[in-house]
């Protein structure tokens, strides 16, 4: 019927850490090549570890996962040139930046993918010279990626993932603690990236930007399964459905001697919005 062809082909897939506590339960899905998806869902219900398995740091307990037609297993991950393959073609942001970033200087985490993947230097450098550009990084090349600001991290690991450019992109809360003005920036990176062709895989809460990045959502709950999968326009509409999962939830604030009580979510955040015209 149609000539989608999946990166990512899960049969029910299960995980327990340590295998007592268990972070997800029969997860059967796929995932389309150049989608926008996001995985949503409230804290705890197995975000950060369905991307962890579909990037191969960690292999279920029991269930079946398929990258690019072959089998995501350890077994699978001792070839070295599926394994060297595999991470040229999906690269993990990683929720907390300070797991991602551990060289000495910005433009050493910049490079480590792509020359750790043994890319030519030159291909490294131009590699590096576009994100310095598109992150407008110049200013922190020599910095240590731990003095910098929470924003500037995350654009710093968010770029040295970009630099070997995967065609899947997986970002695990990638708007977490931001500022508006930042937030928008890296909004704006996910769109063009996959503009470009990127599979682009968010796991995120943040309601506030789901419907930029994602055409499809896959929505997780407490139970740790997959509880909806559809249309992300179709999906953020269901108001109901978003406070069952926690997604949104009404909010009471006082203003002087009122007490306002009022749905708390971003969905409609185009309500009031001001139309900039394009610069000529
Ligand atoms: N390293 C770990 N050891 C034990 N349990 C963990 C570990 N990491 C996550 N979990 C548990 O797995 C479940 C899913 O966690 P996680 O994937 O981090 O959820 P989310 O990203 O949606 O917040 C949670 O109940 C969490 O407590
Ligand atoms: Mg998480």
């Amino acid at each position: 019927m149609n000539n989608e062809k999946p990166v990512f082909e899960l049969e029910e897939v299960s995980y327990s850490y340590l295998g007592r506590f268990p972070a997800l339960c029969g997860i059967t899905t796929q995932i389309i090549q150049g989608e926008k998806l996001a995985i949503i869902g409230s804290n705890g219900t197995g975000k950060s570890t369905l991307l962890s398995l579909l990037d191969g740091l960690i292999f279920p307990d029991s269930g079946k996962i398929r990258a690019f037609g072959r089998d995501l297993s350890e077994k699978e991950f001792r070839d070295e040139d599926f394994s060297r393959e595999f991470r040229c073609s999906v690269g993990f942001v990683f929720q907390n930046p300070d797991v991602q970033l551990f060289c000495p200087t910005v433009k050493e985490d910049i490079i480590f993918g792509p020359l750790h993947l043994g890319f030519p230097r030159e291909e490294v450098k131009k590699r590096l010279e576009k994100v310095v550009e598109v992150f407008d990084l110049g200013d922190l090349l020599e910095r240590s990626p731990h003095q910098l600001s929470i924003g500037e991290k995350r654009k710093v690991s968010i770029a040295s993932v970009l630099t070997i450019e995967p065609q899947v992109l997986l970002l695990d809360e990638p708007t977490a603690g931001l500022d508006p003005l930042t937030v928008r920036h890296i909004v704006d990176i996910i769109l063009q990236e996959n503009e470009s062709g990127r599979t682009i895989i968010t796991a995120t809460h943040d309601m506030h930007i789901v419907g930029e990045i994602a055409d499809c959502i896959c929505c997780l709950g407490k139970e740790r399964r997959i509880v909806r999968c559809g249309a992300a326009e179709e999906l953020l509409a269901d108001r109901v459905f978003l406070e069952q999962n926690n997604l949104i939830h009404m909010h009471a604030h006082r203003h002087k001697d009122k007490t306002h009580i009022h749905p708390h979510e971003h969905l409609d955040h185009h309500a009031n919005e001001k139309i900039i015209p394009d610069q000529a």
